[in-house]
């Protein structure tokens, strides 16, 4: 029997640790020969609900669940922990941005960060309480840990992007590869479909439709969750969830070949962005360790949309530079 993996979720009272939990719990990530233990974190108020939580869990019977605990303490929550969903926080409401967030969610960063220290060396931390590129710098701005072991999650974007280009282009999602979003976790990232393959071509050998590409995908991936919040009356919850475990995956699994996987970490300069930042690059694994992809090249359309991205950052980290 291997050793169990030790996984902190915060926020795990909530809709998207409801769905999160009982994949973690079951085998369905990790495979049916990895033990799981879980840690929880929540606010004291919201533990009564947690206690459900494990209760279900325990009523699911679970083999690969070999044991979980709930804490309103960061340090216990994150004690020896090797992987850590940091969900926990607010989520906007309809007419809100994320970045309206940012002054109530990003000090719940701070003290996080801190605790995360008492984590396994093996750590990764997945940022998706929003802003979650910001609330993810001021986590390893707050932190021991070796930043590159700090992400926040791109991954739903990627994913919405994904499977809008491949219905357009009538093709199994498992057809759209080499997928970059750039970036921020907001209406100003930028999902480039300009270095994107379908069935291995090229896209706009595929989909030729240009004015579709910059006027109708690029605006609906950027702002599908404020979509998704106008019709369920609150946030993406199953599709977020599933997007955090999938981001977690592709830090552990073998990136395929010719292909990349998507997250935002922290900036040495690649693409010329500004040491420091937390930006959302293609990426792939080394071994254990990730690599920004590099040389992809953009059109001027494409590099305005990076800038104000960009921009967009800096501004994020300017407001909260007390925190950092
Ligand atoms: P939710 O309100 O259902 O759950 C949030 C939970 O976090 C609540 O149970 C709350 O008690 C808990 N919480 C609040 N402060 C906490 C703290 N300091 N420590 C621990 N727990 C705390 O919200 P949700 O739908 O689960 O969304 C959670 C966050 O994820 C929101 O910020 C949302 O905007 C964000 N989100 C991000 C993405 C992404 O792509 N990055 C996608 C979807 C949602
Ligand atoms: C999303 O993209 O669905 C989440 O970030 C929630 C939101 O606020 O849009």
């Amino acid at each position: 029997m291997a050793e169990p993996i030790r996984v902190a979720v915060t926020g795990a009272a909530g809709q998207i640790a409801y769905s999160a939990i009982f994949r973690l719990a079951s085998g369905a990530v990790f495979g049916p020969d990895q033990p799981v233990h879980l840690s929880f974190l929540e606010i004291t108020p919201a533990m009564k609900v947690l206690e459900a939580v494990m209760m279900e869990l325990d009523d699911c019977a679970f083999p690969t669940l070999v044991g979980m605990d709930a804490s309103d303490q960061a340090d216990q929550a994150f004690d020896g922990v090797n992987a850590a969903l940091l969900i926990g926080s607010r989520p906007r409401g309809p007419g809100m941005e994320r970045a309206d967030l940012i002054r109530v969610n990003g000090p719940i960063f701070v003290g996080q960060g801190k605790a995360l220290n008492r984590a396994a060396a093996d750590l990764r931390v997945v940022v998706v309480g929003n802003p979650c590129n910001t609330n993810c710098l001021i986590a390893m701005r707050n932190s021991d840990v070796p930043k590159d072991r700090f992400s926040a999650m791109m991954r739903l974007d990627y994913n919405r992007a994904k499977t809008m280009l491949a219905k357009k282009a009538n093709v199994p999602v498992t057809a759209v590869t080499n997928l970059a979003v750039w970036g921020n976790h907001s209406n100003n990232q930028y999902p480039d479909f300009e270095n994107a393959r379908i069935q291995g071509r090229p896209l706009s050998e595929v989909i030729t439709d240009e004015d579709w590409l910059k006027n109708t995908f690029v605006p609906d991936v950027q702002t599908r969750g404020a979509v998704v919040i106008k019709a369920r009356g609150s946030s993406s919850a199953a599709s977020g969830a599933i997007a955090a475990l999938d981001h977690l995956l592709s830090f552990r699994q073998p990136t395929p070949a010719g292909d990349w996987f998507v997250a935002a970490v922290l900036s040495e300069g690649q693409y010329g962005v500004d040491p420091g930042l937390v930006f959302g690059y293609p990426l792939r694994l080394k071994g254990d360790q990730w690599e920004v992809v590099e040389g992809l090249t953009l059109s001027d359309w494409g590099r305005a949309k990076f800038d104000a991205v960009l921009n967009e950052l800096r501004q994020e980290r300017e407001v909260v530079k007390d925190l950092l």
